[in-house]
């Protein structure tokens, strides 16, 4: 994956790389002619073009139209990485932005399991914005081409935000068909070769929304804040521009020659209305990925809103977002039909990096939960087991053990290739659940739905998480693991009886 996306990486990134290399004698000469042709650009478009659409154009022929400040709605675009808990930690810190900055928000897809990563805060070692957004872009596009297109709102329920006009959304696809002025849809139509020139269109538009040309006035603003310089506050007047808690020590300053000073910044005051990016139609956002290290939140500081009720209210809605109904209920279903009778579920995470070390302080936990279960309930218990250990491999292990006891145990699971959950896929995809959020939201026609996925997503995930949800005899999740942190969450809000 990430060599593909290696290789449409554009020259501008190329450029960006090297031109920040101090040591590198030509940096001046290329700064010279980029701004030559940055200016000559700029001033071709205003020529040529009326000022609501800005054209990029090569050897004279428009390449493509981006359509700025038509409507008046103003968008806001964020680039999601890593996993699928980060993606939505980082969705929910969109809806947030989103609503702060009321700007409609442009719904994301869920991408492969660590298809881009963004690096480490803690260590200032991240990719630069644009570089994180081009990659992010180039890979949403690669999603839509092979028909594997799922949107975060097809998979978490946003629709009772959006009922409430809390935020206003569009599906991502739609956004490029306007954005770019091509439609997204000829892309995965049978006779691509009609449209050859479509992919590099794409390419140069999501170039420029990345931020490699710049900020355009009053179409484009691509916020250059990361982690590594900003802590983003909302009405903590008191620490508006204060330099953060944490930050890069000397050895660190001195080995990556790095001078940043992480600044806490009103997010309102510096993107919003009355600020330079809030002309912008639209603003785009690298990572929105936080977690507190060392005392200090990484890059999104924004607990609570004293002064701003509607804002106060949001928060406290996005602290869970459920799956969407189509997920819940096969989930439940599971439960009450394939298990049939009060279980315990184990999440154990044994393959995956730091986790493949610890499988006995893994197994603890659900052993001394075993053992309370067989004194008091009638045998066997029955659990439930999610696990990325293939079933082949249990032999040997603990879970072999219990497998083979099934006098006192009955293991269930859910794998792939299970029927309920192919059966659940194709409803999602069916359900559209992202277009006609933004039918509520924009009160416009969702896209011809050409460009649905024909592979199905990988749900598996989202419906273990709900029976686990559904556990009456508890849950035993793998520490330090995300999707354990999920489930807990998902039982505290006791989704499983809703
Ligand atoms: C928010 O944006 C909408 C749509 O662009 C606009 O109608 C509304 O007046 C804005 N609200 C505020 C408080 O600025
Ligand atoms: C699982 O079993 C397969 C087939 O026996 C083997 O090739 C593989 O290495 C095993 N993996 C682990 C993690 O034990």
């Amino acid at each position: 994956m990430d060599s593909s996306i290696a290789n449409n990486r554009s020259t501008t990134s190329k450029w960006r790389k090297r031109s920040t290399n101090l040591q590198n004698y030509t940096m001046p000469l290329i700064l010279l002619i980029s701004s030559i042709i940055i200016v000559a650009l700029f001033i071709s478009s205003k020529t040529l073009f009326t000022p609501s659409i800005l054209s990029i154009s090569q050897n004279s022929q428009p390449i493509f139209h981006i359509q700025c400040a038509d409507s008046g709605e103003k968008f806001l675009w964020y680039a999601p990485h890593s996993g699928f808990s980060n993606q939505l930690s980082e969705f929910k810190n969109a809806i947030l932005l989103s609503a702060i900055l009321n700007r409609t928000l442009i719904l994301p897809p869920v991408l492969d399991h660590h298809a881009v990563a963004l690096g480490s805060c803690p260590k200032f070692r991240v990719l630069d914005p644009n570089e994180l957004r081009f990659r992010v872009w180039n890979y949403n596009i690669h999603l839509i081409r092979n028909r594997r297109y799922i949107s975060m709102a097809d998979i978490i329920d946003i629709s009772s935000l959006v009922s409430i006009s809390a935020i206003r959304v569009i599906d991502f696809r739609n956004f490029v068909s306007m954005w770019c002025g091509v439609s997204v849809d000829l892309l995965c139509t049978s006779d691509s070769s009609l449209h050859a020139s479509l992919p590099e269109k794409l390419k140069q538009c999501g170039s420029l929304l990345s931020g490699y040309e710049g900020n355009i006035d009053s179409c484009l603003y691509a916020s250059q804040d990361d982690c590594r310089s900003t802590v983003w506050t909302y009405q903590k007047d008191d620490e508006d521009g204060v330099l953060d808690s944490f930050q890069a020590d000397d050895e660190l300053k001195k080995k990556r020659k790095i001078s940043y000073a992480r600044t806490r910044k009103d997010v309102h005051k510096a993107l919003g209305p009355s600020s330079a990016a809030g002309s912008a139609t639209v603003l785009s956002f690298g990572s929105l990925f936080t977690a507190s290290y060392k005392g200090s939140e990484s890059h999104i500081d924004i607990q609570e809103a004293p002064r701003d009720q509607r804002i106060q209210l949001l928060i406290q809605k996005i602290e869970f977002l459920p799956f969407v109904p189509e997920i819940l209920i096969a989930g439940k279903k599971f439960a009450l039909q394939t298990i049939k009778a009060p279980f315990l579920c184990v999440q154990l995470r044994l393959l995956d990096g730091q986790f493949k070390n610890h499988w006995e302080s893994t197994f603890l936990g659900m052993k001394q939960k075993l053992d309370l279960l067989k004194e008091k309930d009638p045998l066997p218990v029955h659990i439930f087991v999610m696990t990325d250990l293939p079933l082949v491999n249990w032999t040997g292990s603990y879970l072999g053990d219990l497998a083979k006891d099934s006098d006192s145990f009955r293991l269930f699971v859910l794998r792939e290739e299970d029927e309920v959950v192919a059966q659940t896929a194709k409803k999602l995809v069916h359900a559209g659940n992202s277009m006609k959020l933004q039918f509520l939201s924009r009160n416009s026609d969702g896209m011809e739905q050409q460009c649905n996925a024909l592979l199905l997503p990988d749900i598996l995930l989202y419906m273990e998480e709900t029976i686990c949800s559904c556990a009456s005899l508890g849950f035993v999740g793998t520490a330090g693991s995300t999707v354990s942190e999920s489930i807990e969450l998902m039982r505290k809000n006791s989704i499983c009886s809703r």
